[in-house]
């Protein structure tokens, strides 16, 4: 039935049906999120910008801390970045919780500190696309806007066989032209909220349950046995591989070098162990040469460190560091479109190393009262694992 629009075919009594089934699931089935206990839209808008990239499971312990320290918009609009970045810490895609706070200021200027109540209004917010608008606007504000992700396309796909390949942004008419059709008029945010739902606990990508489904019986690609042919999604790109050096510097105080990342880019303002970037060849090189050593070594700080007799060459810059002769090992972290390979060296400070002012020394206690990405994370547990210690 390739092009055609079954939805076009439900009659009004179908409709009907079909949505009185699907609410009445949703009414018994549905999980109890602490965004769902009332309908304020500042909880609601936060918990999507969440949601968006990270499982539910994983947001709910970050939601109750943001509400905690940053409980309304003009709290939001005013946060010290370095704390909104905290709170986001280990979320990833930090733009997000930069563009909530320019938002949230948008809200007090331009909306007299009010959510905005029209879609129209809630999309000139920063970082609102057409989902988050959708799913602000009619969970809070019941208006009748679908809030259409992955998951929403792969249910309606399937519903209706929708052969569209859902990774092209000119798909998204197709599956908007579907959800106007069907959306419940007086109940849009629980219905929208029925499919997000839906698609994470039952018409999921690979063995969907038709038989735990309530609308399984309007589902087209289930009367065919074509479920797992939607929905068609083209393959993305790999991300690219980008390789880099670490180096852990300690100090004889015990403390350790951190740099803090430019304004602006990939993990802007952030805290991490100095990296720089090599070619794989290097790399590859490095690899094979101080990537080897028989024993374990301890890192110690009492103990001798087994030096390197020159510097793995790339550091040049810390002339003032003796390198341990062995790579301690190898991080990797992909975000959306890179894919991050940090060799990650350990060396002690010699003679006295001057730091600029992006630069700082910090004990290990004091490591959690930075905001470190997830590669950081990566690196410093490495450490931790390589020097034996334990937390
Ligand atoms: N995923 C995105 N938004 C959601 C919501 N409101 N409830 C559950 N899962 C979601």
């Amino acid at each position: 039935m390739k092009n055609e629009k079954y939805w076009e075919t439900w009659g009004d009594e179908k409709l009907q049906s079909f949505q009185e089934d699907f609410i009445e699931w949703y009414e018994k089935e549905k999980r109890n999120l602490p965004w769902r206990v009332n309908l304020d839209p500042y909880r609601i808008w936060i918990s999507e910008i969440m949601l968006q990239q990270t499982r539910v499971d994983t947001v709910i312990d970050y939601y109750y801390r943001f509400m905690d320290w940053f409980p309304t918009i003009k709290a939001l609009a005013e946060a010290p970045d370095d704390k909104l970045l905290k709170a986001w810490e280990g979320l990833g895609y930090y733009s997000r919780a930069r563009n909530l706070k320019i938002a949230a200021q948008q809200i007090v200027t331009d909306f007299n500190g009010e959510m905005p109540k029209t879609i129209e209004e809630i999309r000139q917010l920063k970082g609102i696309g057409p989902y988050t608008a959708g799913a602000i606007g009619s969970i809070a504000f019941q208006l009748p806007e679908p809030a259409i992700d992955g998951n929403v396309m792969r249910v309606v796909s399937r519903l209706f066989e929708i052969s569209d390949d859902i990774a092209k942004a000119s798909s998204r008419k197709v599956f908007e032209e579907a959800m106007y059709k069907i959306i419940d008029q007086k109940r849009p945010g629980d219905f929208n909220q029925a499919m997000m739902d839906l698609g994470s606990a039952i018409c999921t990508p690979t063995s969907p349950k038709c038989d735990q489904c309530p609308i399984q019986k309007y589902c087209l690609s289930y009367e065919k046995n074509t479920m797992t042919n939607f929905p068609v999604k083209s393959k993305k790109l790999k991300p690219k591989d980008v390789y880099y050096i670490g180096g852990i510097i300690e100090n004889k105080q015990q403390e350790f070098l951190l740099e803090q990342r430019d304004s602006k880019g990939l993990l802007a303002n952030m805290w991490l162990f100095p990296i720089k970037e090599v070619s794989k060849e290097r790399f590859e090189f490095l690899q094979k040469t101080w990537g080897k050593e028989e024993a374990q070594l301890s890192l110690d700080f009492e103990e001798p460190l087994l030096v390197a007799e020159e510097n793995p060459e790339i550091f040049e810059e810390y002339d003032q560091v003796v390198w341990q002769k062995r790579a301690l090992g190898e991080v990797t972290h992909i975000f959306s479109h890179l894919k991050w390979h940090v060799l990650v060296f350990y060396g002690r400070q010699t003679g006295t190393l001057t730091t600029n002012e992006n630069q700082i020394w910090s004990t290990k206690e004091e490591f959690s009262s930075y905001v470190f990405p997830k590669p950081q994370q990566k690196m410093v547990e490495l450490y931790k694992k390589e020097s034996r210690i334990e937390e």
